[in-house]
């Protein structure tokens, strides 16, 4: 298939797209690339791309497309609460429109990015799709809005579904250290501390990198009578832990390591547990291969390859927040999030 992978320059964009290469699809990005020096391992993807900001997109852009897979965006919670306008704008807005170009353009796949943020404060319960949306921020809020949105949008040329990702760990091109596991296996192996900055309570549902990309591709591959106008939980109903369990598995793993809790570590609003059965059970291609344990060694293995330093993690270089405030303050991006240049 010809397919449009917005984002395609992210943390799971780069596995995406190489595994888009794989599958045999005729993949371009479209990417403004805000971390563009941020790359951790150097085999980043090389496919034809737009080097353009999704607020731009034009019908052009989107026209000639089987699919197009749209994940570009503010793709965290740090990144949605810096300013919530500019979430709205980029996440929100931005991916509507993106939507109804698509539709106009005679694009007949359009598969979002959603989050399983979407649940917010869930508590014990094992969430399903048919569960309630009740998301705490604003990133939350942008992923509930855009498949609200894009649901009437569904007829018999245009089908959009909805991936709603665990939240994701593992090695990639463009290794994020702002997610739990790759973090907790960072401090773990550069300083001997697994050092929880919350009390460790919330539940989360946790999935590898290459995990989400094979979703992506099964979705991608499949009867579109299967896929149309439906979300899917993404991850293994198996793989839900508190963050205290991440922390312990990082310290079996990581030689010498202790847990640590922060002296001023509170709470944290955002606790579901999901089930992930939806997927699997109706896309037979689709196999989840990691788990979080198998995870961590492969993290560490790799932080122990290239001798990670806690610079390299905790800096600017790797945190996505702290990234764009350094290119913010350093007049590189301006305020709305644009490069200057
Ligand atoms: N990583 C996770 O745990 C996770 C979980 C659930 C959902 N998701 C969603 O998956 C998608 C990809 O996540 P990721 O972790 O790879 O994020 P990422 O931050 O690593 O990558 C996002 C990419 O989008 C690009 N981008 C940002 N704003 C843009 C704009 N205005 N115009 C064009 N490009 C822009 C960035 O340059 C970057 O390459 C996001 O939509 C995210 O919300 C991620």
């Amino acid at each position: 298939m010809n397919v449009l992978v917005t984002g395609h320059l992210g943390y799971i964009g780069c596995v995406l797209t190489q595994l888009l290469i794989e599958h045999g699809h005729d993949v371009h990005g479209l990417d403004s690339d805000i971390y563009r020096n941020c790359t951790f391992v150097d085999c980043v993807p090389q496919v034809p791309y737009l080097n353009k900001d999704v607020r731009d997109i034009t019908l052009d852009d989107v026209t000639g497309y089987d699919a197009i897979i749209h994940l570009a965006g503010l793709s965290n919670d740090p990144l949605g609460d810096y300013k919530p306008s500019l979430t709205d704008s980029i996440n929100r807005k931005g991916s509507i429109r993106l939507a109804e170009l698509a539709k106009a353009a005679g694009v007949p796949r359009f598969i979002f990015a959603s989050s399983c943020s979407n649940y917010g404060a869930a508590g014990e319960t094992f969430l399903d799709e048919s569960a309630a949306f009740n998301p705490v921020t604003p990133y939350g809020e942008s992923k509930v809005a855009v498949e609200k949105a894009l649901l009437p949008l569904a007829d018999d040329e245009f089908s959009p579904t909805f991936l709603r990702a665990s939240t994701a760990y593992g090695v990639s091109p463009r290794l994020r250290f702002d997610l739990v596991v790759n973090n907790l296996t960072a401090w773990a192996f550069t300083t001997g501390r697994v050092y929880l900055k919350s009390d460790g309570t919330p539940w989360r549902p946790l999935v590898h990198v290459e995990d989400i990309a094979r979703a992506y591709v099964a979705t991608l591959e499949a009867p579109l009578e299967m896929v149309h106008a439906r979300a899917f939980n993404v991850g293994q109903t198996s793989e839900n832990y508190r963050i205290s369990d991440i922390a312990e598995m990082v310290e079996d793993c990581v030689p010498n390591s202790k847990v640590e809790f922060s002296v001023d570590g509170g709470p944290d609003k955002r606790c579901y547990r999901v089930d992930c059965n939806l997927l699997s059970r109706t896309l037979h291609g689709f196999k989840p291969q990691w788990t979080v344990e198998r995870g961590i060694r492969q993290l560490y293995e790799k932080y122990v390859e290239v001798g990670l330093k806690m610079e390299d993690f905790e800096g600017a270089r790797f945190q996505r927040i702290a990234h764009v405030k350094h290119l913010i303050s350093s007049n590189i991006l301006n305020e709305e999030m644009r490069w200057i240049a």
